[in-house]
Formats: C-alpha cells, structure tokens, sequence
C-alpha cells in the first residue's frame, strides 16, 4: 500500500479497496471515500459530520485541541486587536490583506451599497410588531433575491463579487430595521460618512429627533465582536449555506437559509439563551443547582455558552471576549462589572473545576460572553443572534464564493441507511 492510501477491507467478504489521503497545509487528513459506494457497494455513516470534511477551504482553519483560529492563515488574536471588520471581510472574501487603496475602495461601496430598497420597507412592516427579529431577518434576506435579480448568474465570477458585497452591506441594515420596527421606531437610513460599526449603531440607535453621535467605544467592541464572530469555517450555518448553493441557488436565498440555521440554542441562538440562563441563575448561590441540573441526563438543561463541536480547549474569541469585557462595561456603563458578568465568571470557574465539565472537555464557547457585552451596547437580547448574523454574513459569502468557483463542486446530496418498512401492497381502505 502507498503510504497515502488507505485501505478499507470488508471483513465479511474479504474484499479491500484503496483511497487516497488528503492533506492539507494544516490539521489532519481526510481520506476521499467519494468511490466506496462504487467499489464496495457501502455508505458511510457519520450523523452530525463527526469524522467527515465536505470541501477543501483555504479561508479559516481551527486547532480545536490547541484552542487555535486563524483567518487565512493571522491569528484571531492579532485580527481582533489591530484590525477593522471591513478588513477583516476583505481578508476573508479575497485571501490577502488589502492595501491602503484597496481598503478604501471596499470601505466605500460596502458603505455606498448600504441602502436597501423603499420597497423592502412594506416586508417589514407585514409582520407583527413582537416578531422576533431573527425571523424577519431571515424573511427579508431571502426577499433580496426577488429586488436584485437583474444581473443573476451565480456562475459569473463578477456577480458573485457584487452579489457579497451586497449581502455584507445590506444584512446589517435589514437587522438594525428589524429592531426598530419591533420598537416601533422609523427605520434610520445609513450615512456614508460613517464607517460601518458606527453606521450599524447609527441605524440600532439614532432617531429622526436628535443628531447622534455613535459611541467610540461602542463602536470599537461591536468592531472586535464582529470580527470573532466573521467566519468559523464548516459550522452549521455556513455548511447550510453551501448545501443550499451547491444546487445554483442565489446567494440570497443561501444566506438566508444560513440565517435560519444559525437561529438555534445549539448555534447562533445560544448568545440569547446564556442571558437567559444567567437571569434565571440570578444568584452566585444558585449556581451549584444549575450545575447540577447540566449534568443531570435526564434534565434537558445544558449550560449554555459551553461546550464545542471543535473546541476541546478554551475558545480563543471567548478568551479574547472575556479580557475585554472589564473594559468595554466600565467604559460603555461607566459602572464597572456588571452583576452578570460577575455571575458569569463565577459559573465558569465552578464549571472549570467540576469533573463533569473537565473529563469532556466543556469550555466556554465564543457566545457566553457576547452577550454581556452586547447588553453593555444596550442592545435588547432577542437582537445578540442578530448581531451575529451581521458578522457571519461574511463568513457565509466567502465561503459561498470560494465554492462556487471550485471545480469540484457538485450538488450537496447525502445518501442515507434505510430503516423504514420493506415493500408492501397498497390494501384498500376497508381492509386495513
Ligand atoms: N452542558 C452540559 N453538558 C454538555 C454541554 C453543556 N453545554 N455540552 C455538551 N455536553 C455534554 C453532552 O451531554 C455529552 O455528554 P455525554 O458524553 O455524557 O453524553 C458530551 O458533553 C458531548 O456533547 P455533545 O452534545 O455530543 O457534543 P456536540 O459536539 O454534539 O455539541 C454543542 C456541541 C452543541 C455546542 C454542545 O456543547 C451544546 O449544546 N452547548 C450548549 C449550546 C451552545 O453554547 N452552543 C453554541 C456553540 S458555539 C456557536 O455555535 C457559536
């Protein structure tokens, strides 16, 4: 055997086959099964992709035993400290660091395409004023591709490029509308002079009765919260964004499928549920009684914010997260610590040292501290996964372009191990 194959014997009937090893520049192999059915006449089998890497990507890579995240190849750390989040997108969306020029040309058509048009107003006032606003985000997203089809052709490389820009420009105006039609406050329109973080704060909280002023500081923690939160390659959300594209699907629909799945407690939606969980804690003293619940089988409650599918280590943007939360609540509040970030870190020192949490390896995720944070910004807690989607957005059209533009691309199609009845005949109704 050629020490990059691997072989796959059948133990009942003695047959064996080769497949070749993979690798990448970093992390492990995968070894390409994609002829076993062919040759063997087998699936393989691997609910929740445990074991199974579905595309070669050059834009993110994670050590999740190390505790590592690089975005094409730069430390989250150094990402996060030094960088802006249009950057960052253009790190993402094209490889490479931008130059000066290039910066400046992306910052001003991402700010340029920032408006969305009249017309989307009338989807958002369709829904109920208590809607959530991850479902109107999800709904209005998917709506783009019935006001930008013009020029709709997922298999030139130009509208691919404008159809990413459009996304990252326009979601975080859907989702700062979203909020204000659940206040019921008018929708505030972008402004160029502002840079994009400050344009989002702008449109969150600016009304049409007084100048606004966005925050700096504000600005600077959605700035570093956008960035953790840009692009985690192969998660849920972004592999649903490649199967729904793998079809030809445009990428509006794509991303709001990314939306829909992003939108659950075991995802997106957990930056919600740890608030939730952290109000219902309510006490230092109560902790022992959650912790105990979490470890409970036969209790659904798991404590949210911890555990990863990856991470078998701290999560690095939780870390990151966690340094600057001290800061950004004194300097956004003016107030110090907040009594839930207190609880917070409490919680995660019990659970750190609890044999439950160590023996599996559940470490604070990148979402049990996002939320304290957004609440510092004053931003309600039914908007946290919103906010994440915001980022994300560029994450999901990196990832929907390099995929795109991949000639290995097929569409997305599982097989399955049948369980179900043998063949049967249809009985008429009297009989059955
Ligand atoms: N609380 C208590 N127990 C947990 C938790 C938790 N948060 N997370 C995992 N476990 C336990 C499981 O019960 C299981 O125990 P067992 O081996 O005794 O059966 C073991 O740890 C492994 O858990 P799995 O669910 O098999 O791990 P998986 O990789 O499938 O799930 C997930 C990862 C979904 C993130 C899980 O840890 C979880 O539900 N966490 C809480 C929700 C959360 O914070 N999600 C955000 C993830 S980060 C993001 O998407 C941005």
């Amino acid at each position: 055997m050629a020490s990059n194959m691997i072989t796959i014997t059948n133990n009942a009937d003695g047959s064996s086959h080769e497949y070749p090893l993979k690798t990448g520049t970093l992390g492990p192999g995968a070894v390409d099964i994609s002829a076993l059915y062919r040759d063997a006449g087998i699936f393989t089998y691997d609910p929740g992709f445990m074991a199974t890497a579905s595309c070669h990507s050059a834009i993110t890579y994670i050590d999740g035993e190390q505790g590592v995240l690089l975005y094409r190849g730069y430390p989250i750390e150094q990402l996060a400290t030094r960088a802006s989040f249009l950057e960052v997108a253009y790190l993402l969306l094209y490889g490479e660091l931008p130059q000066e020029r290039q910066l400046l040309h992306f910052e001003r058509d991402i700010i340029e395409h920032m408006m969305i048009n009249e017309n989307l107003k009338n989807f958002l006032n369709g829904f109920h004023y208590d809607a959530h606003p991850m479902a109107i985000l999800c709904g209005v997203v998917g709506s783009l591709s019935a006001f930008y089809h013009e020029a709709m052709d997922v298999n030139d490389p130009d509208y691919r490029d404008i159809s990413a820009r459009q996304l990252i420009a326009k979601v975080p105006t859907i989702a700062a509308a979203a909020y204000k039609h659940s206040v019921g406050e008018p929708i505030m329109y972008p402004r160029d002079e502002l840079r994009y973080c400050a344009n989002f704060l702008h449109m969150m909280f600016a009304t049409p009765r007084a100048d606004f002023k966005p925050d700096l500081i504000a600005e600077k923690a959605l700035n570093l919260l956008f960035i953790l939160h840009a692009d985690h390659e192969q998660n849920a959300s972004t592999s649903t964004v490649r199967l729904a594209g793998s079809s030809g699907a445009n990428p509006f629909a794509c991303v709001a499928a990314g939306i829909a799945s992003l939108w659950g407690p075991a995802h997106g939606g957990a930056n919600e549920a740890v608030l939730d969980m952290l109000l219902e804690i309510g006490d230092v003293a109560n902790v022992p009684k959650f912790i105990a619940k979490a470890k409970d089988k036969d209790d659904p409650f798991r404590l949210m914010g911890f555990g990863h599918r990856v991470y078998k280590n701290y999560d690095p943007r939780a870390k990151i997260i966690r340094e600057v939360c001290h800061q950004v609540l004194e300097e956004v509040s003016g107030a110090g610590d907040d009594p839930l970030f207190e609880l917070a870190m409490k919680l995660e020192e019990i659970a750190l040292n609890d044999e439950y949490f160590v023996e599996r390896k559940l470490y604070p995720n990148v979402d049990f501290y996002s939320g304290i944070i957004y609440s510092a910004l004053g931003v309600p807690r039914n908007m946290f996964t919103v906010m994440f989607a915001v980022a994300r957005t560029v994450g999901w059209v990196t990832h929907w372009t390099e995929m795109m533009s991949d000639p290995a691309n097929r569409i997305g199609r599982p097989r399955q191990v049948y369980n179900g009845p043998e063949r049967r005949d249809y009985l008429p109704i009297s009989k059955r």
